[in-house]
């Protein structure tokens, strides 16, 4: 199976998104990444329900929503969930993760446990029963032009190993971060199913959106 890629919309061209969502279909891209930043769980903020929601009709591909905020499971009704999208929540942002992550799933979503570099993957010991991925961020969340955090590479072998050794080979990995045709490269041998692609890996100053898709989709192969 080869990997997936997962548009980040953040760094989309909101001036003409009708040519970036055509290009994106006609590129094959697998999925739309929303990322939702509060100002709270992380020092930014970016695309809202409006815009994810206005978006809906616009487009077939499938959602993958990032929410990067506080207290996930009082803010998933903003949203236009709906059956097979994808819905990640972070580890550090709630104190009744199993809770949100069944919500998630009660209302038709996949749902996904995001973790930052620092957290250890020791956190998504007792959900692995609840979720369908798990985001593992090479960046620190917030801003897209990041540098990867390299300890994120060894990181990816160990959630693999964690999975698979609790016969959960069905979960997949996800990277969100600085996800160049380098790193990508990395990062599949390290065992990701799902690339983040934003300013490193697909929205790149002179290349057009075919041409990154299909170079990105040289080095997840
Ligand atoms: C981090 C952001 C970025 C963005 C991808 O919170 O989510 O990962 O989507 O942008 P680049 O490719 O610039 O890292
Ligand atoms: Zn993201």
């Amino acid at each position: 199976m080869n990997g997936e890629i997962s548009v980040s919309m953040m760094c989309a061209n909101f001036l003409d998104i009708g040519s970036d969502l055509k290009a994106l279909k006609d590129a094959g891209i697998e999925y739309l990444h929303f990322d939702i930043m509060d100002g709270a769980f992380v020092p930014n903020y970016t695309l809202g329900p409006c815009m994810l929601n206005a978006l809906r009709d616009h487009t077939d591909i499938t959602y993958d929503i990032h929410l990067m905020v506080e207290r996930p499971e009082d803010k998933l009704g903003f949203f236009d969930i709906r059956e097979g999208d994808f819905v990640s929540v972070h580890y550090e942002s709630t104190y009744h993760l199993q809770r949100v992550l069944a919500s998630i799933k009660a209302l038709g979503g996949r749902p996904g446990v995001a973790i930052n570099p620092a957290t250890p993957i020791c956190a998504l010991e007792n959900v692995m029963d609840d979720i369908d991925f798990v985001l593992v961020m090479t960046v620190n969340p917030g801003f897209a032009g990041q540098k990867l955090v390299p300890q994120g590479l060894k990181k990816i072998t160990q959630v693999r190993e964690m999975l698979d050794k609790a016969g959960k080979n069905h979960v997949k990995i996800q990277v969100d971060g600085n996800v160049s045709f380098e790193n990508a490269k990395k990062m599949r041998k390290a065992g990701a199913d799902i690339f983040v692609a934003g300013t490193s890996g697909l929205f790149i100053k002179g290349r057009t959106i075919e041409d990154a898709a299909k170079e990105l989709r040289e080095s997840i192969k």
